[in-house]
Formats: C-alpha cells, sequence, structure tokens
C-alpha cells in the first residue's frame, strides 16, 4: 500500500482549513522540538517538510536563521503571514524535500512528521552529513512504526513510518527512541525522535 500524497493533495488540505480560518497543524511548536532544541545556540537552520511553519516559527522567535521548505505553496503561504504577524523573518522555500539541498551548510537539519518511503528518508537522512557543520544537529521526530498497532493518527502504511533501526551515515546518533504524545483526542501517539550531530568530517 502506498500512502505518497503529492504537493497538490497537501495544497488542497492546506488551502482547506485556511478557508475555514484554521490552520491543519497547531500553531504551537512540538513539544520534542522545544525539548531538544531550546539549549542549542542559534545559527542556520532548515525545516524540511516544515508545513505551516509552527517549529521554524518557533525557532527564528530563539534567534534562528531558519529555512522552511515545503512543496506546498499553501502550507508556506500560511507560515509566511504567521511570521509577518509575529515580525519574524524566515526564508519560505517551494520544493521538493527529496531533491531540494541547502545553498551552504546549516547549523540544523529538522525533520517533523516528514513522512516518505523509507528508501527515500534513507536517501536524505544520506545527504544530511554534507549539509551540517561541524557540531551540527540533525533532529528527526514522526511516527513511530509501533504507532500502527497501538498509538493514534498518523500514516497507516508501515514503510512510511520511522524506527530504530534507521541509518544516519556520518553522524554520530545521540538519541533513538521512542516517545509519548498526547494525539488526538487525548489518545496517546507513539513517536521516534533521533538526534545525531556531525562531530567530526
Ligand atoms: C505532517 S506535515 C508536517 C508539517 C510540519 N513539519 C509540522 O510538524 O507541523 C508533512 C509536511 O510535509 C510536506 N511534504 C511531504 N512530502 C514532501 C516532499 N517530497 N517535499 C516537500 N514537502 C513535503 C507536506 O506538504 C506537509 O506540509
Amino acid at each position: 500500500m502506498s500512502e505518497d500524497k503529492d504537493a497538490t493533495h497537501w495544497d488542497a488540505r492546506y488551502r482547506a482549513a485556511q478557508d475555514a480560518g484554521s490552520t491543519v497543524w497547531s500553531r504551537e511548536p512540538n513539544r520534542f522540538v522545544v525539548a531538544e532544541l531550546s539549549d542549542l545556540p542559534p545559527g542556520t537552520g532548515v525545516d524540511l517538510g516544515a508545513g505551516e511553519g509552527r517549529n521554524a516559527l518557533w525557532l527564528a522567535s530563539q534567534g534562528w536563521r531558519m529555512t522552511a521548505v515545503d512543496f506546498s505553496a499553501a502550507a508556506l503561504a500560511a507560515g509566511s503571514r504567521a511570521a509577518a504577524e509575529r515580525g519574524l523573518d524566515l526564508d519560505w522555500v517551494v520544493a521538493d524535500a527529496t531533491t531540494w539541498e541547502p545553498g551552504e551548510p546549516v547549523d540544523l537539519v529538522l525533520m517533523a512528521y516528514l513522512h516518505l518511503p523509507s528508501a527515500v528518508v534513507a536517501d536524505i537522512a544520506a545527504k544530511v552529513s554534507g549539509w551540517l557543520r561541524d557540531g551540527g544537529t540533525l533532529l528527526v521526530v514522526g511516527h513511530d512504526a509501533d504507532n500502527l498497532g497501538s498509538g493514534a493518527g498518523g500514516p497507516r502504511d508501515p514503510d512510511h513510518l520511522y524506527h530504530g533501526a534507521m541509518r544516519f551515515p556520518g553522524l554520530t546518533v545521540v538519541r533513538n527512541e521512542r516517545v509519548e504524545r498526547a494525539g488526538a483526542g487525548g489518545a496517546t501517539a507513539l513517536d521516534r525522535l533521533i538526534r545525531a550531530t556531525l562531530t567530526s568530517r
């Protein structure tokens, strides 16, 4: 079963929310993003699959110079409006995360709930060490494979879920664990949190 969804699908979803005066995702940053990244000194960062930018906006409010990448122009337009309201300056890039590359090294790569086929995620993971400055951080948060059987929400295709055996070539993985979060309606969602750093070239 494939759950590949293209930019047209996502654009329609974001536009429907905007027409209803709402957003698809919470306006608040993800709790794991806040917990993991609050103590990092601000630098330059990339949010891949940024959606409406809740995490990139929060990082920008903490002093990060953020580039938010998503293939949904509608999602990024919502993020851009939110940035203007808050007086924040971010770069909003409509691009396919599977082929886009930063123009210069960055201090942070964030992937939050970017669910793609495992081979595609492996391909991105293999590139990230070449994107980071020495000492830079990769943070991945997404629905865990176990969420399928016993957690709330998330993709139903097991090949689109994160798990403990994922590899991040060239990076030192400092955290790779299953974590819990209150999902829709108070049900528990099972997420995977992976944090890795580039320690030397
Ligand atoms: C579940 S949402 C998460 C949004 C955001 N990271 C957050 O946590 O609020 C997944 C996002 O990934 C984007 N996306 C999916 N596949 C993509 C691709 N190949 N290139 C760029 N963006 C993609 C979608 O448009 C969507 O905004």
